[in-house]
């Protein structure tokens, strides 16, 4: 934090309105003086996503997430701090003046290679566009002896690198991006040797890979002859792409996915090009990756519907299968589309057509029938021995269905699909169960959950001390009652850790401005426990009447509390300075201790 001025950030909330900004995101429905929504963190049938226009702040009472618009863009984009509020800046039309020398520097590059990408998106593009060269001539039958025409080059801005070493690189140096930005961008291989770089992408067609906001990341490269040694070159990690991150087609196919609810995962770049030719748009490529948890999340912004597309080669199922049980734990509705062996969407729409692809889609059957239908391929269901692995197999997948109620119908068909009592398989799976979530590596359940922790985090703890927790929703409802608290009660009079820290907090933004804002105050914590604390706090408004009464009760009991403890605190050290014959110690403590029960 810090690194943009608080002044700046502060400018940045005040600007925005979370309402609006909220509402840009998800349908709002106001109830009151509030709005209520279906929450976006989590999965749920009745809203529970609350958000208070005049806090500023949001709050689901399903999952605990909280915060303020900040927080709401930087756990629904999936953004840090300063990106958040670079993007709530540039809406809110807000400068940002850049005094860090490090994240300038960072900032920049970035940027930069962004610049650099654009450039080369376009250098590629024209290459392939107006180039006369032979090499360029064997480009173009190459795509279209694959059915890509000029229409189509346009529209994913398809290119072409040329069989050079100082191609791209010379197009950079041109554009006046320096020796570092160019190496940095991925674009050129440093030479092992001597100085200097040479282009990586050369004699191939070019595929550019866009973030969801149309911006050049990466790319891919794809020979024109069968038998060259890799098919593919891809862009190294950089500052901008990381492998399993990103989705190529995302920037095409987001509208369409939320108007189709539903998105469809192929693997290649052509089998995402080929159906969105054909018109079918909600389409994005993991690029020959299994699906991670960040594809998912990336996903999960659009629709929870998945349709998996996969090649049903070994290969292809092995990636389809894995990529699964993290579908189904991230709360995904998943079904799986499959065509034959030797086919890929792109090959198969050239083949059968869109009509037929479709269909395909259509018939996609749930991870449930899909795993099963492998697994009785593989295994003998007419045995008993057959039947025990398919079972064995099923249920560590079943068991990660969050909801209770589609793992309970699911074990329900696996027992009649398996022939075998449904308390068979019951008690199977209460023994498999235990072992299941045991068995599973203690990094990978960190990773799934990091999104579910903070709420655990919350709902885990001990309940909020009553009297502690009602002092700092009054204090959040009025500045009157921070101004009073500040004369009689001190942050280390209260007992919980996270409220002492709140209230600290709270104390130190009162002296400096004589009030305290809800939506600025969680901004001043990182722990997204703290923030929910603090917005569930400041959610519900109290009687006006009652203020005064409950103040006075929230303070005598506290400090009931604290000199109970205090003097507790009082006795323990006299017995130690005793022991260790400290009398002085012992007198100053028997003093203090007289003091506070006369005070
Ligand atoms: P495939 O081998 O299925 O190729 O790899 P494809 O997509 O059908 O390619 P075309 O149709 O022959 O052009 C699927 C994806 O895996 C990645 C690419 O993203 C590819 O689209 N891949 C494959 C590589 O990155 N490198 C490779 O050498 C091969
Ligand atoms: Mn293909």
């Amino acid at each position: 934090m810090g690194l943009i001025p608080e002044d700046v950030i502060q400018q940045v909330i005040d600007r925005t309105n979370i309402v609006e900004l909220i509402a840009s995101y998800i349908p709002l429905k106001k109830t009151g003086g509030n709005y209520k929504a279906l929450c976006p963190f989590h999965n749920e049938k009745t809203p529970s996503f609350v958000v208070t226009p005049h806090k500023q702040i949001f709050h689901c009472f399903g999952c605990h997430e909280g915060g303020n618009a900040l927080g709401f863009v930087m756990k629904h984009e999936r953004l840090g701090f300063a990106e958040a509020v670079r993007l709530l800046a540039g809406r809110a039309g807000v400068m940002i003046p850049e005094s860090d020398p490090a994240v300038r520097v960072k900032d920049d590059l970035r940027q930069r290679i962004f610049q650099a990408n654009e450039a080369v998106v376009e250098y590629y593009h024209r290459n392939l566009v107006a180039g006369k060269e032979p090499e360029v001539k064997l480009a173009r039958d190459y795509l279209k002896s694959r059915s890509i025409d000029l229409d189509c080059v346009k529209r994913f801005r398809i290119g072409y690198a040329y069989d050079a070493w100082d191609g791209a690189a010379a197009e950079l140096r041109q554009k006046g991006f320096s020796a570092e930005e160019i190496l940095k961008s991925g674009l050129v291989v440093p030479r092992e040797k001597s100085q200097g770089y040479y282009d990586r992408f050369r004699g191939r067609v070019i595929f550019p890979i866009f973030d969801y906001r149309d911006r050049a990341l990466a790319f891919g490269a794809r020979a024109l002859k069968k038998d060259d040694k890799a098919k593919y070159i891809n862009s190294p990690e950089t500052v901008l792409y990381t492998k399993g991150q990103h989705l190529y087609g995302l920037n095409w196919a987001k509208d369409a996915i939320v108007r189709e609810d539903a998105v469809i995962v192929v693997e290649g770049y052509m089998d995402l090009i080929r159906p969105v030719l054909a018109g079918i748009g909600n389409v994005v490529a993991s690029l020959g990756t299994a699906l991670t948890v960040d594809h998912v999340r990336l996903i999960r912004r659009y629709t929870r519907n998945i349709i998996m597309l996969f090649d049903m080669d070994t290969a292809g199922q092995a990636a389809t299968l894995r990529s699964l049980d993290t579908l189904l734990e991230e709360d995904m509705n998943v079904r799986v589309a499959a065509l034959a062996d030797d086919e890929d969407p792109d090959s198969f729409i050239l083949k059968d057509g869109a009509e037929a692809f479709r269909g395909r889609i259509k018939q996609a059957i749930s991870l449930f029938d899909f795993k099963l239908s492998r697994l009785t391929a593989a295994h003998n269901a007419h045995t008993i021995e057959g039947r025990a692995v398919i079972c064995q197999e099923m249920l560590p997948t079943i068991d990660k269905i969050p909801s209770e109620v589609v793992r309970d119908g699911y074990v329900r068909e696996l027992a009649s699909r398996l022939h075998i009592p449904e308390d068979a398989v019951a008690k199977e799976r209460r023994r498999l169960g235990g072992m299941a979530v045991a068995a599973r590596p203690r990094v990978e359940q960190d990773h799934l959950n990091s999104g579910r922790a903070v709420h655990q985090q919350v709902s885990g703890r001990k309940e909020l001390s009553p009297e502690e927790s009602l002092l700092l929703k009054l204090m959040l409802a009025e500045p009157k009652w921070v101004a009073e608290a500040r004369a009689v009660i001190l942050p280390e009079d209260l007992r919980d850790d996270v409220i002492r820290r709140i209230v600290a907090k709270v104390y130190e933004v009162f002296d400096k401005e004589k009030q305290v804002g809800v939506a600025a105050l969680v901004n001043l914590f990182d722990d997204g426990a703290v923030r929910s604390i603090i917005t569930r706090l400041a959610q519900d408004d109290l009687v006006l009447n009652d203020q005064k009464r409950m103040f006075a009760d929230c303070v005598r009991s506290i400090k009931g509390f604290s000199r109970k403890a205090e003097r507790q605190r009082l006795r323990d050290a006299m017995s130690a300075a005793e022991k260790a014959g400290d009398w002085d110690a012992v007198r100053g403590f028997q003093e203090q201790f007289n003091r506070i029960i006369k005070g």
